[in-house]
């Protein structure tokens, strides 16, 4: 595990963090124990570089670290296949606290390539469906059901959504949504393990585990079949409902 974060966990659990200076330069060149500085420890303070620096350490809430420790595993991971062709691992973005956590299938050539999710065309018609139901793609959570890009953009095989799916199930578990939009029908099928076509999904509430789960159309699919975004409008309704008044068939 990286120091600094090692540190900041210790910091965040009240635990604090003595280290010994490490010594002053003599005239020989050598480093040597400065004895004064030898019998008085100083605080190790993270100040440095890194995704955190804005902040103390020490203000640093144990989620924030949990989230920190995840991403991390998930940048390094070699689980299957689709380490050896990704550019970079694709985690995740928006608030850790979202009302709306939203699941795609699986980063594309843009989000390889930045790092970030549906940033690429079908990620701006997100955006609007998003905007659609009152949402700025900051209110929301964003993911795929897979961390890295399948060459070719090829669907993804069940030993890479097995590989990546306790990623998914400890970032549903910190971000605890009132709704989850599954978009599209690999995201869906996969998500509520079902063969079950997209056409049947739509329109009703299912659920990931205790948190209810609304089905809507691929983006992309969108952008080809423009003529769709009427039913999609539908599901958004429905999550929009389903997020506002909780879990209710209709
Ligand atoms: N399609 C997805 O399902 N996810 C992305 O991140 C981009 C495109």
């Amino acid at each position: 595990m990286d120091e600094n974060l090692r540190l900041s966990y210790l910091e965040a659990m009240g635990i604090q963090v003595w280290i010994p200076r490490t010594g002053t330069e003599v005239a020989s060149g050598g480093l040597q124990p400065d004895s004064a500085a030898a019998e008085e420890p100083c605080l190790q303070r993270n100040l440095s570089r890194g995704g955190h620096s804005e902040s103390a350490p020490d203000k640093m809430s144990g989620p924030r670290i949990r989230w920190q420790v995840l991403e991390q595993e998930v940048s390094g991971c070699t689980r299957c296949e689709l380490h050896s062709t990704r550019t970079q691992t694709v985690f995740g973005s928006g608030s850790h606290s979202a009302k709306w956590m939203v699941i795609g299938e699986a980063p594309g050539a843009s989000e390889d390539a930045q790092g970030k999710p549906f940033v690429g065309k079908a990620g701006q018609v997100l955006t609007e469906m998003l905007r659609a139901a009152g949402l700025d793609r900051d209110d929301v959570f964003i993911t795929n059901i897979l961390k890295c890009r399948p060459p070719d953009n090829r669907d993804p095989r069940p030993v890479e959504v097995d590989a990546c799916e306790g990623f998914l199930k400890q970032q549903v578990e910190m971000v605890r949504p009132d709704i989850i939009l599954a978009v599209g029908r690999i995201a869906a099928q996969k998500l509520l393990k079902t063969e079950t076509p997209l056409g049947r999904l739509r329109g009703r509430v299912h659920r990931y585990g205790d948190i209810p789960v609304v089905v809507v159309y691929h983006p992309a699919y969108l952008l080809r079949s423009p003529l769709e975004k009427r039913k999609a409008w539908e599901d958004l309704k429905l999550a929009i409902e389903t997020a506002d008044n909780g879990w209710k068939q209709p």
